[in-house]
């Protein structure tokens, strides 16, 4: 990816972060998805006192995307203040992986930044494929 590209994303990803509601675990999650149409969408994790209700910054970034009819992403910025980068989680991964299995995740801190495929993040994934070959059992 273009060194140019990264910086934004990381950057918009930052922006994203500072409206992380986050009151349970404090640990605040900006995320920033570029779309194959070249737009680009922002999340940031959502907490609630129903603990499971909680949704990933990642997540929050890409229904926005699908919601607006966008199913082609380039790749995903995800930016938080900790010294240790921080991956998606599993159920983000999944839900990248129905859309975009060849896209990109840049995780990022103030320091530094790592980028990596997602799949290399996800091998032996579980996909729309997977259902059909089923034959509807
Ligand atoms: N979280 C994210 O938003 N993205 C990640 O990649 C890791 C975890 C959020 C979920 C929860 O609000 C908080 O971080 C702690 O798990």
């Amino acid at each position: 990816m273009e060194k140019e590209t990264i910086n934004l994303l990381i950057k918009e990803a930052k922006k994203a972060r500072k409206l992380a509601y986050a009151p349970y675990s404090n640990f605040r999650v900006g995320a920033a998805l570029l779309t194959k149409s070249g737009k680009i969408y922002t999340g940031c994790n959502v907490e609630n006192a129903s603990y499971g209700a909680t949704v990933c910054a990642e997540r929050v970034a890409m229904f926005k995307a699908v919601s607006e009819g966008e199913r082609d992403f380039e790749a995903i910025a995800v930016y938080v203040e900790t010294e240790k980068l921080a991956f998606p989680c599993a159920l983000c991964r999944q839900v990248m992986y129905e859309f975009s299995p060849d896209m990109k995740i840049i995780s990022a801190n103030k320091d530094k930044y790592e980028v990596r495929t997602l799949n290399e993040l996800f091998p032996y994934p579980f996909g729309p494929k997977d259902l059909l070959k089923s034959g509807g059992n």
